[in-house]
C-alpha cells in the first residue's frame, strides 16, 4: 500500500510507503548515491536513490534526470533531521521513479543571473523557492486582510475598475476607450466606497489598482492590489487606532503562518515581533523638523543633498526612508501640507494649509505601504477643493451629494498588497512580491 501524499504533509507519514508527484528541483550525489531534491507545490524533500536497490538501468536514468523534470516518485518516508527540505527532517528511501518527462535544458541554473533575465523568464522562475515562499507569504497577508476585516464588521463591496475621472491625481491615468467616451482604469476604490459607507456603515474594497507611473523606482507597480477600508462616523484619531490594530493583526498572523517561508527568506524578523499597538504618530511638521537635524548631523554630502526639503514638499523615498530609522514600529505621519494632497481631504481646522491626512510608514526603511485620511464632510468646502483642483464638477455631483443627504464625519484608507509584502519578507523591490507584475517596462510575460 502506497499513500498518494504532497510534501507537506509528510510528517504524518513515516515509515510509510508514499507516492509524491513533482519536479525535481535540484540534484547531487556520488558513487551509488543520488539526492534528488523534489518539489511539488507544497514543499521540498530530499529523496535518495540507492543502486544496489533500484538497479543499474532506474539508477542510470535517475542520475541523467535533468531539472525540472516532471517526476512520480515512490518510496519510503524516514525522519532524519538533518534532512533539508521544506518542511525538512524528513526524507524518502525511493523504490521507484516514473519519469513524466525528463525536461529540456533548463535556462535557469543556480548560478546567478540578473534580474531581467529572471525577469523575462518569470513564468519559470516563480518556481525557484524564494519565489516561491514570497507568493505563499502574499497569499497569506491578503488572507489576514479579509479575516480582519470580516471579522470587525466591515462589509467586503466591490467598487467600478472603469471610472470616469481622476481620483488621485491625474498623471498617473490609464486610458480606456470606453464606447467613444474617455474612460479610466481604477487609481482607488474609495470615492465609491464613500458612497458605500453611507448604506453600510464600515466597507471595504479589495481589487487590482491602476497607476500609470511613469518613474521607475522600488516601490512603484503599474498594476496593483489594495485594500481601502472606509468607515462612517470615524474621525483621524479612530482612523489611525483601527490601522495600527489591522496591520499589527497582518504581521502576526504572517509571523505565525509563515515562519519557514521567511526563514527560508532569510529575513530577520526580531523588529516585526515587536510590532504592537500603539505605534507612534508624529505630524508632517516634525517630520520635516526631524530630517532638517538628520541633515545637519550627517557628514556624507550625498545624504545631505538627497534629504533637502522644503516645508510644503512632499517626501520622496529617502525621505521617508531615513525617517523610518528613527522607529522601531511602523510611523504615522499625519497633517501634510493641503497642496500635496487628493482633494477629498477634510481641512484642519483653523489651518486650511494643512490637512487631515495620515500617511503610515514601514520601519527598516520601507517607507509607506497606507495612505489615507479623514474626509471632507461639508459641501460647499468640497465644491471649492474639486475647482481649485480643475476637476469637472459635473462628474463629482453624485460625490457632492453625499455631503447633501446625511453627511458625517469619515474617514479610510488604502494599504498597498505587494508594498506590505516587499516590507515583510524584507526584500529589496515590489517586483518580486507580483506573479506578473506590470511596470513601467515591462507587461510580459
Ligand atoms: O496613497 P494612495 O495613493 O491613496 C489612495 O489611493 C487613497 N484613495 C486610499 C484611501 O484612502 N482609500 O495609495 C495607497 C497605497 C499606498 O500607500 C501604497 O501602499 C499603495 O497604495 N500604492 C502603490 N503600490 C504599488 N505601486 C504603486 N504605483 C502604488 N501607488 C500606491
Ligand atoms: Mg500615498
Amino acid at each position: 500500500m502506497t499513500a498518494e501524499i504532497t510534501i507537506d504533509q509528510i510528517a504524518n507519514y513515516a515509515g510509510q510507503q508514499v507516492t509524491l508527484k513533482g519536479w525535481l528541483y535540484a540534484k547531487t550525489g556520488k558513487g551509488k548515491l543520488q539526492f534528488l531534491r523534489l518539489r511539488d507545490g507544497s514543499g521540498i524533500v530530499q529523496c535518495v536513490a540507492f543502486r544496489p536497490e533500484l538497479g543499474d538501468e532506474l539508477f542510470a536514468e535517475i542520475k541523467s534526470l535533468s531539472q525540472e523534470s516532471s517526476l512520480i516518485v515512490e518510496g519510503t518516508v524516514r525522519a532524519d533531521d538533518r534532512a533539508p527540505g521544506i518542511p525538512g527532517g524528513f526524507e524518502v528511501g525511493i523504490s521507484h521513479v516514473e519519469v513524466i518527462q525528463d525536461a529540456e535544458d533548463y535556462p535557469i541554473s543556480p548560478k546567478e543571473h540578473g534580474v531581467e533575465f529572471l525577469m523575462d523568464n518569470r513564468h519559470l522562475w516563480l518556481r525557484s523557492s524564494r519565489q516561491w515562499a514570497i507568493m505563499r507569504v502574499r497569499a497569506t497577508i491578503k488572507r489576514a486582510i479579509i479575516d480582519y476585516l470580516d471579522n470587525n464588521g466591515f462589509l467586503n463591496i466591490d467598487t467600478p475598475i472603469i471610472t470616469p475621472a481622476a481620483a488621485e491625481g491625474t498623471s498617473t491615468l490609464f486610458e480606456v476607450d470606453f464606447f467613444d467616451e474617455q474612460a479610466y482604469l481604477a487609481q482607488t476604490g474609495q470615492l465609491y466606497n464613500e458612497a458605500n459607507i453611507m448604506a453600510f456603515g464600515k466597507v471595504y474594497c479589495f481589487g487590482p489598482t491602476f497607476r500609470a507611473e511613469k518613474s521607475k523606482t522600488r516601490r512603484h507597480l503599474a498594476e496593483f492590489w489594495m485594500v481601502e477600508p472606509e468607515m462612517a462616523f470615524y474621525d483621524l484619531d479612530d482612523l489611525m487606532t483601527l490601522e495600527e490594530e489591522f496591520v499589527t493583526y497582518i504581521v502576526q498572523t504572517t509571523l505565525k503562518e509563515r515562519a519557514a517561508e521567511l526563514a527560508l527568506l532569510e529575513r530577520d524578523t526580531t523588529m516585526l515581533e515587536q510590532i504592537s499597538p500603539p505605534f507612534p504618530r508624529i505630524s508632517y511638521d516634525e517630520a520635516i523638523e526631524r530630517l532638517q537635524a538628520i541633515r545637519d548631523a550627517t557628514d556624507d554630502p550625498e545624504l545631505k543633498e538627497l534629504l533637502k526639503i522644503e516645508w510644503g514638499e512632499d517626501f520622496g523615498s529617502p525621505h521617508e526612508t531615513e525617517l523610518t530609522k528613527q522607529f522601531d514600529k511602523p510611523v504615522f505621519v499625519y497633517g501634510y501640507p493641503t497642496q500635496i494632497k487628493a482633494f477629498y481631504m477634510e481641512p484642519w481646522p483653523d489651518r486650511p494649509e494643512v490637512c487631515k491626512s495620515v500617511d503610515l510608514l514601514a520601519p527598516e526603511g520601507y517607507g509607506e505601504i497606507i495612505g489615507g485620511s479623514e474626509r471632507m464632510s461639508d459641501p460647499e468646502v468640497l465644491i471649492e477643493a474639486i475647482r481649485r483642483h480643475q476637476l469637472p464638477l459635473e462628474t463629482y455631483h453624485w460625490y457632492i451629494d453625499l455631503r447633501r443627504y446625511g453627511t458625517v464625519t469619515h474617514s479610510g484608507f488604502g494599504l498597498g498588497l505587494e508594498r506590505t509584502v516587499t516590507w515583510i519578507c524584507g526584500i529589496d523591490h515590489v517586483r518580486q512580491t507580483s506573479p506578473f507584475p506590470r511596470t513601467l517596462n515591462r507587461m510580459r510575460p
